[in-house]
């Protein structure tokens, strides 16, 4: 099962991919992540990428899709994949398409996590983040067992560099002007499964299931 989680930022696309990830067995590859781990390890490409994120912008096509690509090769990926922030862009996902093709796959669901600009400001204001494990926590919706540490390493968690408001505002604008386009792009390929995501995520996570349970 190959999947695309798509909605703006801050729409609770890795809070889902995860337990997606986790009930099917499937690995969750999410570009947002893997450019924060680089930066973290402060290599070039987490220099480079950087400097996009800080403010909002998207990070060039061409840093990205070789990423993804050698990232769909690797075996894990051989019962399937999520992938969550990818793609961003009409470039992106035909790159992906013509790859997926060339390796005799394609996407199954293209998820579209639906919330409201308003909401999505509130839920980018409150999250937190472990900078070591990478786990996701929000300060009123998902908060840790103790205030202000993981759960899963005991770390102290941070808020994303990215998560100021005048930054929010810009990913948004972004978001609108270059991503939402892709969803008449894999809806006019019959995969886009759109859903409220402005509800509790055990309830999100239900409906996923029985979307992709029923094809
Ligand atoms: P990325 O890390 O992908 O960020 P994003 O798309 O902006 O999305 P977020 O991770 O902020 O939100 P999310 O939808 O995963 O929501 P979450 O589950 O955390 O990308 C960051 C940057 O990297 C980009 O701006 C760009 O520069 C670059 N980049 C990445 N991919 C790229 C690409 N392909 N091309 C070019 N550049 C790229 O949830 C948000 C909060 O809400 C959390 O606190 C969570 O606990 C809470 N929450 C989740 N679900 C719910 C719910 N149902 N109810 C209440 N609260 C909830
Ligand atoms: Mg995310």
């Amino acid at each position: 099962m190959n999947i695309i989680m798509l909605g703006a930022p801050g729409a609770g696309k890795g809070t889902q991919a995860e337990m997606i990830a986790e009930k099917y067995g499937i690995p969750h590859i999410s570009t947002g992540d893997i450019f924060r781990m680089n930066i973290r390890e402060n290599t070039e490409l987490g220099r480079k990428a950087k400097v996009y994120m800080d403010r909002g912008d998207l990070v060039p096509d061409e840093l990205t899709t070789n990423l993804v690509s050698d990232r769909i090769r690797k075996p894990d990926c051989g019962k399937g994949f999520i992938l969550d922030g990818f793609p961003r862009t009409i470039n992106q996902a035909e790159c992906l398409e013509k790859e997926l093709k060339e390796l005799g796959l394609a996407i199954d669901h293209a998820i579209d996590v639906d919330v409201p600009d308003d909401a999505i400001v509130r839920r980018m204001s409150g999250r937190r983040f472990c900078p070591r494990c990478g786990a996701v926590y929000h300060i009123e919706y998902l908060k840790p067992a103790k205030e202000g540490v993981c759960d899963r390493c005991g770390t102290e968690l941070v808020q994303r560099d990215d998560d100021i408001p005048e930054t929010v505002q810009k990913r948004l604008d972004v978001y609108h002007a270059q991503t939402e386009p892709l969803i008449g792009f894999y809806n006019e390929r019959g995969l886009i499964r759109k859903l409220d995501g402005t509800r509790e995520p055990e309830e999100v996570f239900s409906e996923i299931t029985t979307l992709l349970e029923a094809k």
